[in-house]
């Protein structure tokens, strides 16, 4: 069984309900009446009701039992605008402001998913990353215990020997820009344990750099092996081994040569990435001339999931995003 199979049967032993915040979009209207025929979760569609209904009969799908949230006459408006005024009056909202800002769909969502009106939230069909990302920062913020959001993809590369059978996971590749020593340690764990949980993985994470070992010299360098060591005073229970470069990372015989008597070199199958701009291009790399399927982004860390798409999302995207997020919900990572 591959992954996204094994994802969707998680997904239907424990349905949660989803809030797809750009419910007027035609993709995300064809994947709410696969989503909920699949029994994959049930899905709450946040738009004009009018305008997605007109758009399902022109689609010819049948939206049955979707629910439609329209923000401009709903009865919680006030009462999220007051919540989320509560959150960022330290940062200068007003209430006037905040009735504005709940009227968008993205934000009425997320503010449905904080307040348990949903399980979590999947968008980004017609928004960037940061119009999704930011509204949950604000407003859903970090699980207990974990300080900062990160995005991961999980890589499943046909006929390849490295990670599980081809299966690796890759972060951050989606998110922060450039994390610290500090944050990048906290990316490690994270995506260690959503190896755990989500993948039923034994991790073993390879903290990326061009250096193996003190191979070279280069204050690049020396945050990856800062963050290896922040990693192992917070989780010294977990293989986690740096600064290792990707051959010493995954090849065994590399491994023997340049990072000998390491847990994790050799077999590592969870890549963290030093920054964004080598965690983005790495995952694309893989995908375009390995022809992998990278299941992602996924964000990992917020207290409730929330998940973005790519713009060029197909509908099938949607419905394994939307699988992913219910079953982080279950999981509450
Ligand atoms: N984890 C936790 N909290 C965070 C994080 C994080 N990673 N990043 C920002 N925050 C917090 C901030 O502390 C701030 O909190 P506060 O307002 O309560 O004090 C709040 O979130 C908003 O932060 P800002 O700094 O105002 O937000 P910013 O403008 O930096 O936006 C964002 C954050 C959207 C994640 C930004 O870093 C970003 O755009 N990242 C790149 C996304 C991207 O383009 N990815 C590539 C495309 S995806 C792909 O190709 C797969």
């Amino acid at each position: 069984m591959n992954f996204m199979e094994e994802i969707w049967n998680k997904a239907k032993e424990e349905p949660k309900r989803i809030v797809l915040a750009e419910g007027e979009e035609e993709r995300t209207i064809q994947a709410a009446e696969i989503i909920m025929r699949n029994s994959l979760a049930t899905v709450i569609l946040v738009g004009n009701e009018a305008r997605i209904r007109e758009k399902a009969n022109t689609l010819d799908v049948n939206l049955g039992n979707v629910e439609i949230i329209d923000p401009e006459t709903s009865e919680k408006l006030d009462e999220y605008a007051q919540i989320f005024y509560e959150l960022r009056k330290n940062k200068g909202m007003t209430l006037e402001k905040a009735e504005k800002i709940v009227r968008d769909p993205i934000y009425y969502a997320t503010m449905m998913v904080k307040e348990g009106d949903g399980d979590g939230l999947v968008s980004g069909a017609i928004h960037t990353t940061g119009d999704l990302l930011r509204p949950g920062l604000q407003i859903v913020k970090t699980a207990p215990g974990v300080s900062i959001v990160s995005g991961f993809f999980v890589m499943m590369v046909p006929d390849c020997e490295y990670g599980e059978n081809g299966l690796l996971i890759f972060a951050d590749c989606a998110v922060n820009p450039n994390p610290t020593a500090e944050e990048l340690a906290n990316i490690a764990i994270s995506t260690a344990e959503t190896a755990k949980t989500l993948c039923n993985m034994e991790p073993k994470v390879a903290m990326l750099s061009f250096s193996t070992y003190g191979s070279a010299k280069h204050e690049l360098v020396d945050k990856v092996r800062i963050a290896t060591e922040i990693a192992h005073k917070l989780r010294p229970d977990l293989d986690i081994d740096g600064e290792l470069q990707l051959d010493a990372a995954i090849e065994e015989h590399v491994a023997r040569l340049k990072a000998p008597g390491s847990k994790v070199a050799g077999k590592a199958n969870v890549l963290v990435f030093p920054d964004l701009q080598t965690g983005n291009i790495g995952y694309k790399l893989v995908q375009r001339f390995a022809k992998a399927d990278a299941i992602g982004p996924i964000c990992q860390g917020f207290a409730k999931p929330i998940n973005d798409l790519s713009r060029g999302c197909s509908i099938e995207d949607i419905v394994n995003v939307v699988a992913v997020t219910a079953v982080q919900a279950q999981n509450r990572i």
